[in-house]
């Protein structure tokens, strides 16, 4: 009996610390349709906070976020991103078809404090923030992430200063008038851990 439990202890271990690991193919992911996400999205993006990330294995960028949705557009499920054009991704998100949002525990704050403070055009801020880049099918996420979501480009434009209905937050937000790009991206893959 009591080596019954010792067994079943040490496999709660083991399953406990393999869960942290991180991922070094998209094998060690499981795809998943959009609607088996358990997540509340408005939890996972604005208070867990995401990478967006764009480009290749060559050349990739990425930033931390905490604006945006994840939603259903021209009969798609969607996710919208905003970029301000100061931003280095940017230029990623601009040149490429495609950009992944990973999704951390909160044991990775720091690393998206980090991504979300430096800019890549000067650090390898991938590096200091301890993440591994991992290839999905058609752009890069990272290895530790417990969620990712791969998004096709399918429409992508400037915020319109006039077209702000409260007209507080254009002059709050954006006193320098570098007005977010929204890009709205067909989910096209999700995995998760
Ligand atoms: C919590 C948090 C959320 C952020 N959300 C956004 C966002 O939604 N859009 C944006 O353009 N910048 C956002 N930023 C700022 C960028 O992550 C930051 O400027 C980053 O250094 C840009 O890196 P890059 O120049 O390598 O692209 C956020 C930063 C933090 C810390």
């Amino acid at each position: 009996m009591n080596k019954l439990f010792i067994f079943i202890a040490l496999l709660g271990l083991v399953s406990c610390t393999s869960e942290n690991k991180k991922a070094t193919t998209m094998n060690d992911y499981q795809q998943i349709d959009i609607r088996a996400l358990r997540d509340n999205p408005v939890k996972l993006i604005s208070d867990d906070w995401m990478l967006i990330t764009s480009g290749d294995s060559a050349c990739f960028n990425t930033m931390t976020a905490s604006w945006g949705g994840i939603g259903n557009l021209w009969n798609k499920p969607v996710a919208f991103i905003f970029v301000r054009p100061q931003r280095f991704t940017f230029e990623f998100t601009e040149r490429n078809d495609y950009f992944t949002l990973s999704f951390f525990d909160e044991s990775y704050r720091e690393a998206l404090n980090i991504c979300g403070t430096k800019s890549g055009r000067d650090t390898d801020k991938v590096k200091e923030a301890g993440l591994t880049p991992l290839y999905t099918p058609n752009s890069v996420a990272f290895g530790e992430a417990r969620i990712i979501i791969e998004c096709r480009k399918i429409y992508g434009d400037f915020l319109n200063p006039a077209a702000f209905a409260d007209t507080a937050i254009a002059e709050k937000i954006y006193p320098k008038a570098d007005f977010h790009k929204m890009y709205v991206g067909e989910i096209v893959n999700v995995w998760r851990r």
